[in-house]
């Protein structure tokens, strides 16, 4: 039994619900969770306490959100001191085409390296779009980005692309090493 730290900052939503879900297949699997929103409870996240964490953010215009970096900057010690993830949410992760793969590999790899860390698992997972999220001009442009993926937008307003089965493989990996 481990105690693990989940943090994430989600701005429309999905990393929340993915973080949620993280927290509860490790507590399923036995383990200690704790789960932290960083735009509510920033002043409570420390990782000192912990023997793993995982730290979850959603890609806007090709970077994370600065709560990501000033969460690292804070308490980069005692996440590099111990088993860690990160876990990169973006539209990009379902796309097919390669050069958006690689495009959104140099996103991640761009962030880990200026943050100084090297988790031992960076999992790219596909968002979702909320269509009540979304300003008139955001919901234009990722609606246009679901047609050229050749997917279909959900007439509900909430069209999800997370595999929640390939995040359960993840997070099977991640507890194997706690
Ligand atoms: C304004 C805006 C910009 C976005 N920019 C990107 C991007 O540069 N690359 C990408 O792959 N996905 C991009 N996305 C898609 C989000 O990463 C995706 O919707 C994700 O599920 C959002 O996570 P959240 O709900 O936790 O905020 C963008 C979404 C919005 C609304």
């Amino acid at each position: 039994m481990a105690r693990v730290l989940v943090v994430y900052f989600s701005k429309e939503g999905q990393t929340e619900h993915i973080s949620h879900h993280m927290a509860r297949r490790l507590e399923d699997a036995g383990h200690i969770v704790r789960l932290i929103n960083l735009k509510t409870d920033a002043s409570e996240a420390g990782a000192d306490d912990y023997d793993a964490s995982i730290l979850a953010g959603s890609i806007h215009r090709g970077s994370y959100a600065p709560e990501i970096s000033s969460f690292l900057m804070r308490h980069g010690p005692a996440v590099r001191s111990h088993v860690s993830a990160f876990v990169t949410v973006s539209l990009s992760a379902a796309s097919h085409d390669a050069t958006e793969i690689s495009a959104l590999n140099e996103i991640a790899n761009r962030f880990l390296f200026e943050a100084g860390w090297q988790p031992d698992f960076t999992e790219h997972v596909a968002g979702a779009v909320h269509d009540d999220q979304l300003n008139a001009f955001e919901k234009v442009v990722l609606h246009q980005i679901v047609q050229q993926h050749g997917e279909q937008l959900d007439p509900s307003g909430h069209t999800e692309f997370t595999d929640w089965r390939k995040l359960n493989t993840f997070l099977d990996a991640f507890a194997a090493r706690l």
